[in-house]
């Protein structure tokens, strides 16, 4: 059996308590890990200014994977950990896909639906092209665009033209706004069109992303993978949490499919600072983001264990519900 190097960042709030949980469903699930701690996040940064050195990312490039928690602390500026950690490990690692399943019943439904969100998470408006001019002064500009190329489209719409041929259904959506953002909607019309000729059994549809919210809500059945860039992507995937259950389920995987370098798993949800130590934060969606690492790395068995038990109610506090589920995958 593989054993698997994993770098595990707690991160803030809630963060900790729900990744030590996931570790302990991946252990109880019989997958042999070593894993490495790594303190990151704001707490950090507020006690000495690291936020994400060269060297530890280095670090991380030696592991296998990487599972997070979350980080955000109240007291840190916005943008400086996003920007500073998770987008940088995006980038530096080439994440270039963010993968986030949505099964359950959506509410007023009584079908449930299971989806797949593919968000492009490299590029878009979150490259963080732009500036400002004359800042502070009546006369300020502001930019920022969004960078869009072929080959970091193509790579993003491939994989899920691969992932939904893999699924029952076969189909693809792809959501933008091609209606305005011409340019850019229209190279990935191009790019989505031309890799439907390589998949000619893979069906697909086009929605705006305004109507695809509508969809999500009222008719969340019609999606079987989604296919959207990182801004959209973004939004549609906490409304796909919302109709599936609510974001304490939602996971997610950060990953680079070439395999150049590790990939990273965390829930969709952030560090929730208010309910730190209560016992009310649900690990459920970190463990699930755990059972998307173990796919990662081959280990579809346990994956699909893990999955199964967290699909069974589970009730009471942040450690019994580790507990229990740690209990059922064995
Ligand atoms: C997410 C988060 C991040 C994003 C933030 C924290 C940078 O909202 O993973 O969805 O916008 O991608
Ligand atoms: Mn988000």
């Amino acid at each position: 059996m593989t054993r698997h190097r994993i770098a595990v960042i707690g991160g803030d709030g809630i963060g900790p308590e729900v990744t030590a949980l996931a570790i302990t469903v991946v252990r109880a699930a019989g997958v042999e890990i070593d894993t490495t701690e790594l303190e990151l996040g704001g707490a950090r940064y507020l006690r000495d200014g690291t936020i994400l050195p060269d060297d530890v990312l280095d670090e991380l490039r030696r592991h296998d994977a990487i599972l997070l928690g979350a980080v955000g602390t109240p007291d840190v500026p916005p943008g400086v950990i996003e920007r500073g950690l998770l987008l940088r490990m995006r980038f530096e690692l080439d994440l270039y896909v963010n993968q986030r399943p949505f099964a359950g019943t959506a509410p007023g439904h009584t079908e449930p639906h299971d989806f797949v969100v593919i968000r492009e998470n490299t590029e878009g408006p979150y490259v963080g092209e732009g500036g400002f001019l004359r800042k502070g002064t009546p006369h300020e500009v502001a930019t920022q665009g969004s960078v869009n190329t072929r080959h970091g489209v193509e790579r993003c719409v491939r994989y899920a033209f691969e992932l939904a041929r893999g699924r029952s259904r076969q189909h693809v959506t792809l959501v933008h706004k091609t209606n305005v953002l011409t340019f850019a909607g229209d190279m990935w019309q191009r790019a989505f069109g031309a890799m439907s000729a390589e998949f000619p059994e893979v069906g697909t549809s086009y929605h705006h992303v305004d109507a695809a919210c509508i969809y999500f809500v009222q008719d969340p059945h019609r999606y079987d993978v989604v296919v959207t860039d990182n801004l959209f992507g973004d939004i549609l995937t906490d409304l796909g949490g919302a109709v599936s259950g609510g974001i304490g389920l939602a996971s997610s995987a950060n990953l680079n499919p070439a395999r150049t370098g590790p990939s990273m798993f965390e829930p969709v949800h952030g560090s929730a600072p208010d309910i730190v130590g209560t016992g009310r934060a649900n690990p459920v969606a970190a463990i699930l983001s755990a059972a998307m690492m173990l796919d990662f790395l081959g280990e579809a068995d346990a994956a699909a264990r893990i999955r199964a038990a967290c699909a069974e109610p589970a009730d009471g506090t942040t450690d019994e519900i580790g507990a229990a589920i740690a209990a059922r995958v064995g």
